[in-house]
């Protein structure tokens, strides 16, 4: 029989982009004797959960939550609000970008798919120039992955906003915040979204298992007309059950417990700190691999993840076995490259319940396996982090810190 805790002795180092750390508190949350999910209790627990919510996604509008992996609140997400053959605009930033658009083309869509290097964001000009070319408003959605977790590229969503009303264009936006949000600054309602997507095993530090869908007045509307197959992804009795506090099928309770107790660890730490956290760890990880003299796969710095950085291993050497190194030496597991970039790069993960000492042993162990894998790289990686976090105290954003370092 597998054994769960079959590690050497002390804490596995989890700092793949998600599934991230469990944090005790969400743990011992979990570990509650599961109730009557049709029982006052119940809804208290479901109408707390919602209101809660609604602070992290930073919108007053209706928050569905499903017992599904993200890839089933994507679906959802079409589902609800197309109808067969309609066109949507897609941009190929990765491969989350790519599984999301395969999943378009399974369901009968028409997608606009634009390519891209696997390297940088979405380009607003390209979203006008779409739109603004389709007078017969054809395209009826917009669909951006925020932060493209095989990549390590953040797209502002304000700018794709901004360029879909310079094109006064009535498509939804739809947004992907599986491995942003509770990370990276996200805002459905002051950006605009129609549709957030968004998942429980990154930023919400629980295990996978929930998904999610925010959903605006103007999609909530289009669903109404909508005509692509949805029965369990219906948005129409969830949200209509959840007003009591209840679901319309038997929800995945300890779940729940445990996104009641994230919900109020993020909040408690207040989400300005939170994204604040994030930047630090992403800037202290970016100097380290400079110091390395290693590459990060996002090209444009304006772009730079504050969840995680995918870092490209030299040619002729194999980032996997160095992750196998990683992993066998030191039980550091590393994200691995995905799609076209397999072999290529590895991504440190740096989101989630995290602290500058859980980052500091990730690049300890990433410095060493490198050394150990005979991957070329210069030594001075962890000191430049050490020197940055030593410099820029947790409670300064990373941007204030950033200039601070560097004035
Ligand atoms: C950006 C992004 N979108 C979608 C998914 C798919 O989510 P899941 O694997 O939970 O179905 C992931 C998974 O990592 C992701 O990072």
């Amino acid at each position: 029989m597998l054994k769960f805790d079959d590690h050497p002795s002390g804490r596995h180092f989890l700092q793949i982009p998600g599934p991230t750390n469990v944090p005790d508190r969400v743990l011992r949350a979990l570990d509650h004797p599961t109730i009557d999910h049709r029982g006052p209790e119940f809804a208290r627990l479901t109408l707390e959960i919602l209101d809660g919510l609604k602070r992290v996604f930073q919108t007053s509008s209706p928050i569905v939550i499903y017992p599904a992996s993200g890839t089933g609140a994507w679906e959802a997400a079409l589902v609800n609000t197309l109808s067969p053959g309609d066109k949507v605009l897609m941009f190929e930033t990765g491969h989350f970008a790519t599984l999301w658009r395969k999943m378009a083309d399974r369901l009968g869509l028409s997608v606009d798919f634009v390519p891209g290097d696997w390297r940088s964001g979405v380009d607003p000009a390209i979203v006008e120039a779409k739109l603004g070319a389709d007078k017969a408003h054809a395209i009826k959605a917009v669909l951006v992955v925020h932060n493209e977790t095989s990549t390590g590229v953040t797209t502002a969503i304000p700018p794709i906003r901004q360029a879909i009303d310079r094109a006064a264009h009535p498509a939804l936006l739809m947004v992907d915040t599986i491995s942003s949000l509770a990370s990276i600054d996200y805002r459905h309602a002051e950006w605009g979204v129609d549709v957030t997507v968004a998942g429980s095993q990154k930023g919400l530090m629980l295990p996978p298992g929930l998904s999610f869908n925010a959903v605006s007045d103007k999609a909530l509307a289009a669903s109404k007309s909508a005509r692509l197959p949805r029965s369990y992804f219906a948005w129409d009795e969830i949200i209509a059950m959840n007003r009591q506090g209840y679901f319309p099928y038997t929800p995945a309770t300890n779940l729940l417990y445990g996104l009641h107790e994230a919900i109020d660890m993020l909040l408690g730490e207040g989400l300005p700190n939170v994204f604040a956290r994030h930047d630090r760890h992403a800037e202290a990880t970016r100097r380290a691999v400079r110091g390395w003299g290693l590459e990060i796969l996002c090209r444009n710095p304006a772009e730079y993840s504050s969840s995680l950085t995918a870092i490209i291993v030299p040619d002729g050497h194999d980032a996997d076995a160095f992750r196998r190194e990683a992993l066998a030496r030191y039980d550091l597991s590393l994200g691995t490259g995905l799609g076209r970039l397999a072999g290529k790069v590895f991504r440190v993960g740096h989101l989630g319940f995290f602290n500058d000492l859980m980052l500091c042993g990730t690049l300890c162990g990433v410095e060493m396996a490198l050394a150990a894998s005979r991957v070329p790289h210069k030594s001075g990686g962890v000191a430049a982090a050490l020197a940055f976090l030593a410099g820029a105290t947790s409670t300064r954003s990373g941007a204030q810190a950033l200039a601070a370092s560097t004035a």
